[in-house]
């Protein structure tokens, strides 16, 4: 069942994407060479808790973390750890959302570790436009397929892969609600859009093919074949008009 947010409603989770896009916004000063993606989470963690929200992938079916954070070839669900220190070059993106007054925020950034290369910069910069892309589309009587299809359309024509394992969703009272939104597909196919619906829209975009494989901890998810990949992901209202993207 896909849900109409009331203004009410949406209040309350504009509040909760507002802390959300602060996070990030916090966050990123400390993506530097040398500091531990754990190190990261804690950040990330302090300042929901500050902001008077609550970290919602933690004990996410039985999610460890506040943010998944994930280097390189890792496309998304890293785990963060002390051991996983970020080195000059790497790409590393940062996924996190917060629950507010029962109401969830969800978003995602990758960004370079120190000089990236341009290949690594291209990427990350693709994989952003293909969200604005997408969200060309987030208005109410378009379809569904309308949004995975321009996604799809503008990864491959940059020559990339849009990841097929993992898709975007609603989202409103819980964090995972119907319906599922793939960065891949055929236009004019699948649900009709509302005004009222609010989604995560999160194209995962790897550099190579787009076959992932998850590590044995059970979140871990890499491209089989070693290449990077990048994320981003921004929670948005469907109205009449222009879509509204609420976390940023
Ligand atoms: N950020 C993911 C998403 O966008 C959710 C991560 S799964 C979790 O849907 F367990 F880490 F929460
Ligand atoms: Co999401």
């Amino acid at each position: 069942m896909i849900t109409v947010k009331t203004e009410k409603d949406l209040a309350k989770m504009r509040e909760a994407c507002r802390i959300v896009k602060e996070v990030h916004l916090y966050v990123e000063q400390f993506v530097k060479a040398g500091v531990s993606t754990a190190e990261l989470d804690r950040k990330a963690e302090e300042f929901i808790l500050k902001n008077g929200a609550k970290p919602n992938f933690k004990n996410y079916h039985g999610y460890p973390a506040t943010a998944c954070i994930s280097v390189n070839d890792v496309v998304v669900h890293g785990i963060p750890s002390e051991k996983i220190i970020l080195q000059e070059g790497d790409i590393v993106s940062i996924d996190l959302g917060a629950e507010y007054q029962g109401f969830h925020g969800d978003a995602a950034r990758t960004h370079g570790v120190g000089k990236i290369s341009a290949e690594r910069q291209r990427l990350i910069d693709k994989t952003r436009e293909s969200f604005f892309e997408g969200i060309k589309n987030a208005r109410a009587g378009r379809r569904l397929g309308d949004i995975s299809h321009s996604i799809q359309a503008y990864v491959e024509k940059n020559g990339y892969s849009v990841v097929r394992a993992l898709v975007g969703h609603g989202i409103g009272r819980k964090l995972h609600e119907d319906p599922s939104v793939p960065n891949f597909g055929a236009a004019g196919q699948g649900v009709l859009l509302k005004a009222g619906y609010t989604l995560a829209i999160e194209p995962m975009v790897n550099a190579g093919a787009f076959g992932v494989k998850f590590e044995s901890d059970g979140w871990t998810c890499r491209t089989v074949d070693g290449s990077d990949s990048a994320h981003y992901e921004n929670t948005i209202l469907v109205t009449g008009g222009e879509p509204q993207i609420l976390t940023l």
